[in-house]
């Protein structure tokens, strides 16, 4: 398509009318131009396409068409495998060619600030890089197939509590650092044919309309080159968001807004004319609309270029993947006296409705129809000898009686008693947080009494977001299984029975309870606000900087097998962080079973910078290994790795001196350490006022000099019980917090000298801020 002579051809009319969706799934369509529409679908973790009516509104009676549902991305994300992440993008792909769907609505991929939240199920991680690094893989994996993405909900809707009107109040280093990389990787590296900004307000302006977010920092900072679509339903005010960069409304709005863009353009041209206009009225500048038409117009361009025909949805096929992607996210928490696997020869009981009837998705617009659900039970006798109890409800919290005794007697036969726990549906969804973090009282109950029986118990849990298991140290295995996709029976059975040897590990913090969590006080806010008061430090940033017990640590996830770490080297001790280094890493299986580890590299700033997490993830592999086995991983660190996000310097910034790398099994279960030094950096700058510190220039580098020299005098009289070199502790923490101005109270320097110094002062940086 030539774009620029369609943006021509199009009256101003017709621009408008391209400005929102046709119906739910579509684009409009221009028949005068010969422009067609395209359709999108959700997404992420399997293809909600919806029968539509002649206005292209769902009918909503029939659901959407049966497809197949693979696990969600709480689970996908625990592999830490960027290759399976890639072949779900290229089987969806595969999926929307085959169904006509041109753009798929994920990956999801907000923080994980709380668990309470209700779409936790759907987004990837407490951790941005993983949660980039996977969202990078499954974009590539659908875009190779000719179909393009939406990463979504840009950004920091983290929350589903007033998640269309309230607003975060949040500083911006929190959001470079923890809300936006993963979008920021995303962007950089796959370039995702759509952005879906979010519902939510940051700092009071919706997404919607946030010019800073959609063009500035989506934009120009990161040169994002596809469409913005809104969430849907998440446009306010449409002429603001026409100019802060929001392409397309979706859904459509039968051309509500068609007259009032128009008439927006047309006021406009007459300021531009001179004439005036009446206070109030909508202006917009006819090159921010042309802009979105064309944006719109290449999303279209771009979908008819990769369509292509003869693909079809094998749902059989597809159900077979799923079951494979499963298998490779279950996460074996605890395993005391190797429980598990369990042996053919022995007798287990399996408890619980999520045996009969697993959890596998979750609920809301990633909510998919699955072609065929394999439950635990419907596999079991594949595996060995078992009885079943239901015990408890998949659906409900409630206690029946019967239930509870046909369990118990279900354990009194077996060897090993494996519970079939989780989240009933209507505990977490799209929509609502939850606002505890337990399992339905019934399933903790029954947990508990067949404790009491002194038969081992495993429990297995289907479930979102993570749950308190107050039954943690008593049971003697757990399995996260997450929700794992419609062939999640099968895929628990073959890590139970030990016929795939468990690889998945945490992709976020298990707390002990909820009055742990990072956000419990800021959590879901009040006044239409939330204050992300705990700022960088969420999930292990802030368990780790607390020193807190948590159940189980991001990262966590053990095997069947053993690894051990060795040999870590370094390509350098002291680099500067523009080169930065290789790091690499012997693992080497030195169990009995085939197994997969997934290796994690943690930096750790020992600078002195204060107000930086201990740790953070910064490299990860997953390796497969036969007994005996060793492969050397080996990680790349780029600046990234070292920098932090400093308001002040207005950037990232690395501060020059000592930083730990450290590998490791997970966040708590680092193996081997190294300490590199970081030289060569620039120094962080000081702010220079007369209200600058005495510290603060008499620590920095740049300034040092400057006051050991000129402003000693004026330093020493104020020092009554010895000389700069030598203070007493409280001497030097009174002169350290001392303004420059202060010297005129105490010291009788007079204000013309301080205007000196402090102009002096703003000289010296400013002379090594030009040769820096
Ligand atoms: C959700 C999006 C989804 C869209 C379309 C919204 O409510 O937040 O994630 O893609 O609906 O179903």
């Amino acid at each position: 398509m030539d774009i620029e002579k369609m943006l021509s051809d199009l009256t101003l009319e017709e621009k408008a009318i391209l400005m929102a969706g046709f119906g739910f799934w579509q684009s409009q369509n221009i028949e005068r131009v010969g422009l067609p529409d395209i359709w999108v679908s959700d997404g992420p973790n399997g293809l909600r396409k919806q029968p539509v009516d002649e206005n292209g509104d769902p009918v909503w009676g029939e659901g959407s068409i049966e497809a197949v549902t693979f696990p969600a991305a709480c689970a996908t994300t625990s592999s830490f495998d960027r290759g399976l992440m890639k072949k779900l993008g290229t089987t969806l792909g595969k999926e929307c060619q085959a169904e006509n769907i041109h753009v798929i609505l994920g990956p999801a991929m907000n923080m994980k600030r709380s668990p309470l939240c209700g779409r936790n199920f759907e987004y990837m991680s407490e951790d941005p890089y993983l949660a980039g690094e996977m969202a990078v893989s499954y974009i590539n994996g659908v875009q190779a197939e000719g179909v393009g993405t939406s990463v979504k909900h840009f950004a920091a809707n983290d929350q589903e509590h007033e998640r269309m009107y309230g607003s975060d109040i949040v500083d911006e280093r929190t959001l470079r650092e923890i809300y936006l990389p993963a979008f920021e990787k995303a962007v950089k590296e796959s370039q995702p044919w759509t952005v879906m900004c979010s519902y939510n307000r940051i700092n009071g302006t919706y997404s919607a309309e946030n010019k800073w977010l959609l063009t500035d920092v989506l934009r120009k900072e990161w040169g994002f080159k596809g469409t913005v679509v809104s969430d849907w339903g998440a446009v306010s005010d449409r002429i603001k968001g026409i100019a802060a960069g929001m392409d397309w409304e979706m859904p459509g709005n039968k051309n509500v807004n068609v007259k009032q863009i128009m008439d927006a353009v047309q006021a406009y041209e007459r300021q531009q004319a001179g004439e005036a206009v009446a206070e109030g009225t909508a202006v917009l500048d006819p090159a921010d609309l042309d802009q979105a038409v064309r944006n719109i117009l290449t999303l279209v361009d771009k979908a008819y270029a990769g369509q292509r025909d003869g693909d079809v949805f094998d749902r059989d096929a597809d159900h077979k993947k799923s079951v494979e992607i499963a298998r490779e996210c279950i996460i074996l928490l605890k395993n005391d006296d190797h429980v598990l696997p369990v042996k053919k020869s022995e007798k287990v009981a399996l408890i619980g409705g999520f045996a009969a009837t697993p959890r596998f998705q979750g609920g809301g617009s990633a909510h998919t129809r699955p072609h065929e659900v394999t439950a635990a039970l419907d596999v079991c006798n594949e595996y060995g000898a078992s009885v079943y109890a239901k015990g408890f409800s998949a659906e409900e919290d409630v206690f029946i009686e019967q239930d509870y005794k046909d369990a118990m007697a279900a354990a009194e036969q077996a060897d090993k008693i494996l519970v079939f726990a989780g989240l009933p549906d209507s505990f977490e969804s799209e929509g609502y947080d939850r606002t505890h973090m337990r399992l339905p009282a019934s399933q903790d109950m029954m947990i508990e009494r067949l404790v009491e029986t002194g038969k081992p118990v495993v429990v297995i849990l289907h479930n979102g977001s993570p749950v308190e298991m107050p039954w943690r140290d008593k049971v003697a295995g757990i399995v996260e299984a997450y929700l794992g996709g419609e062939g999640v029976g099968r895929a628990v059975m073959d890590v139970l029975y030990g016929i795939v040897n468990p690889s998945g590990h945490l992709a976020e913090t298990i707390p002990v309870r909820l009055e742990d969590t990072p956000a419990f006080l800021n959590f879901p806010g009040s006044e239409h606000k939330v204050y992300y008061g705990e700022r960088i430090y969420i999930g292990y940033r802030y368990y780790d900087k607390k020193k807190m017990e948590v159940a189980f640590p991001f990262g966590h996830g053990l095997s069947y097998t053993t690894f051990a770490y060795s040999n870590l080297k370094v390509s350098t001790k002291e680099t500067t962080a523009k080169d930065g280094l290789t790091v690499s890493v012997d693992i080497t299986n030195t169990g009995e079973f085939f197994g997969k580890e997934v290796v994690q590299l943690y930096v750790g700033d020992r600078t002195g910078t204060p107000d930086r997490p201990v740790r953070e993830l910064k490299g990860f592999e997953k390796v497969a290994l036969m007994p005996g086995e060793t492969k050397t991983v080996t990680f790349e660190l780029g600046e990234r790795a070292f920098q932090w996000y400093s308001m002040q310097q207005g950037g990232w910034f690395a501060a020059n001196g000592e930083y730990v790398i450290a590998v490791g099994s997970s966040s708590r279960d680092l193996r081997l350490k190294e300490r590199i030094t970081l030289t060569g950096g620039r120094e962080f700058l000081p702010e220079i006022s007369a209200d600058t510190q005495i510290g603060t220039i008499l620590h920095n580098p740049v300034t040092r000099e400057y006051v050991l020299t000129e402003m000693r005098q004026i330093l020493e009289n104020y020092i009554a019980d010895g000389d700069l070199e030598q203070m007493s502790p409280m001497t030097e923490a009174l002169l350290r917090y001392m303004p420059i101005r202060g010297f005129r109270n105490f010291g009788g320097v007079t204000n013309e000298e301080i205007a000196k110094h402090v102009e002096n002062l703003k000289r010296v940086v400013e002379e090594y801020d030009r040769s820096h």
